[in-house]
């Protein structure tokens, strides 16, 4: 945000005219400061769903909705997706810059230290239903985390934030590996410390069954480069939630666990369960995709994967996962029929103008589950793999926010349209 604050914009009212400063980011896009606006004239401004409302100043992550562009810290998300690693992403996301060697490393070698689980907290997974949602499972553990790890709960404290962070990023794919073994009966796998990052997480999820050789390297590859993908994306859903509740001065673990359960909802990271439920319902309905987008035109249902509220253009994100598809699917012995079904789904919609008018394209949500599933996970442990990757998004603005003088305790205003004041039966 630029401290120069000679640009403004004049609200003309039935009091008189306000002057509002203006704020130029950095790639020269402007925003309106309305901090004044109640206080000189009394009113507020109403935003459904925020889209129109920066909540904050940040600088994790850029998105140009139109150009279809994605940057985590400056760097295009083309480039991290094909030369970097979860880890290293994580850490640029998370801190600000890429690490050096030996940062990495360290932060790597911190994750195996703390990447088990207390006793105590393995035998609370065990004991929630197995057959829950593995997001609400997770979201339930990593609340409780605020309990196991009660000497890193103060937000204000640095040093407890960053031992969060650690304990976080170390422990929450032991926690969905154990989530997944429960729900198919399997004793739990423990973290392999000699193993990197997501290779103990594939390990940990499908002990002996993971697979080996080149198409182990080939799934790690992929995981990695999902997770990449998934790690920020600025005010979204789930991060706005994290940032609410840790408004609050509530701890990280109780804030990302907010941002989970934001996370599960199919609108938002739970798309990508959607998806694959779409795709199955209409192979196994035997409905043609024309009768199948009409029914999405009439506004029967909505084509899950498609349109997003920010990207009015490809979503960059979306391009690097249908190249990824294509090459897990040519590499593996069961290429799945779901994933032809969604080319040609894509291919109808993108001729039809119900969706090119509104500006409806794939979104990150459209192939995942094809690749997910081919891979071996269940449906409903594919947005538990979004919360992965979401994670340092997570904690990088649970911190930004944490230390920026400008915060506030987040209290959105309302236009009360409701009952104007009226007597208590009997009261007169
Ligand atoms: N299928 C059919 N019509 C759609 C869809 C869709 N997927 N998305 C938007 N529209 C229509 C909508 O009906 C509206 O039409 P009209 O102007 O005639 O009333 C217009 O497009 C604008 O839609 P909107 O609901 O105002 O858009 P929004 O920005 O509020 O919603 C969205 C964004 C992502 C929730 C929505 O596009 C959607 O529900 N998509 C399907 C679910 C999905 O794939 N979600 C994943 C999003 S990306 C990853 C993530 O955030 O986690």
């Amino acid at each position: 945000m630029s401290d120069d604050k000679e640009r403004t914009v004049e609200l003309h009212y039935e009091g008189g005219v306000l002057k509002l400063p203006v704020f130029t980011g950095t790639e020269g896009e402007s925003t309106i400061e309305l901090k004044t606006l109640l206080g000189s004239t009394g009113m507020t401004t109403l935003d459904p769903g925020f889209g129109n409302t920066a909540s904050c100043s940040s600088k994790i992550t850029y998105i140009d909705g139109a150009a279809g562009i994605l940057r985590y810290r400056g760097y295009p998300i083309e480039d991290l997706a094909v030369h970097s690693t979860f880890l290293e992403t994580a850490y640029l996301v998370i801190y600000g810059e890429l690490p050096e060697p030996g940062q990495l490393k360290e932060f790597s070698d911190k994750l195996r230290d703390n990447s088990d689980i207390p006793a105590e907290m393995g035998a609370f997974i065990d004991a929630m239903p197995r057959n829950g949602h593995p997001m609400t499972l997770i979201s339930s553990a990593v609340n409780t985390l605020a309990a196991y790890c009660d000497d890193s709960v103060d937000p204000g404290d640095e040093n407890q934030v960053e031992l969060a962070t650690i304990r976080l990023m170390a422990k929450l794919p032991t926690i969905a590996a154990r989530i997944y073994r429960n729900s198919i009966g399997e004793a739990p796998i423990a973290p392999d410390t000699s193993l990197d990052y997501v290779d103990n997480f594939i390990r940990m999820t499908f002990g002996d069954k993971a697979p080996t050789g080149e198409l182990g390297e080939l799934f790690n590859k992929a995981v990695g480069m999902l997770l990449v993908l998934h790690a920020d994306h600025e005010l979204n859903c789930s991060t706005a939630t994290v940032r609410v509740v840790g408004s609050s001065l509530a701890d990280i673990y109780s804030s990302v666990s907010a941002g989970i359960n934001a996370l599960s909802g199919p609108s938002h990271g739970g798309a990508n369960q959607a998806v694959l439920e779409m795709l199955e319902e209409i192979r196994d309905s035997g409905i043609s995709i024309e009768d199948f987008l009409e029914k999405v035109k009439a506004r029967e249902m909505r084509l899950m994967g498609f349109g997003h509220r920010v990207y009015k253009n490809f979503d960059p994100r979306s391009k690097e996962i249908k190249v990824l598809a294509s090459q897990i699917l040519d590499r593996h012995e069961n290429p799945d029929e779901l994933f032809a079904l969604a080319l040609k789904l894509e291919a109808a919609a993108l001729q039809d103008s119900y969706f090119t008018e509104r500006k409806l394209y794939p979104n990150v949500d459209f192939y995942t589950g094809v690749i997910y599933r081919t891979m071996g996970f269940p449906t409903n442990m594919f947005t538990v793999l979004f919360a992965i990757g979401r994670l340092p998004g997570w904690i990088a603005h649970f911190r930004e926010q944490a230390v920026d003088p400008a915060f506030r305790i987040a209290r959105p205003r309302q236009h009360y349209i409701g009952a104007a004041e009226r007597r208590y039966p009997g009261q007169g």
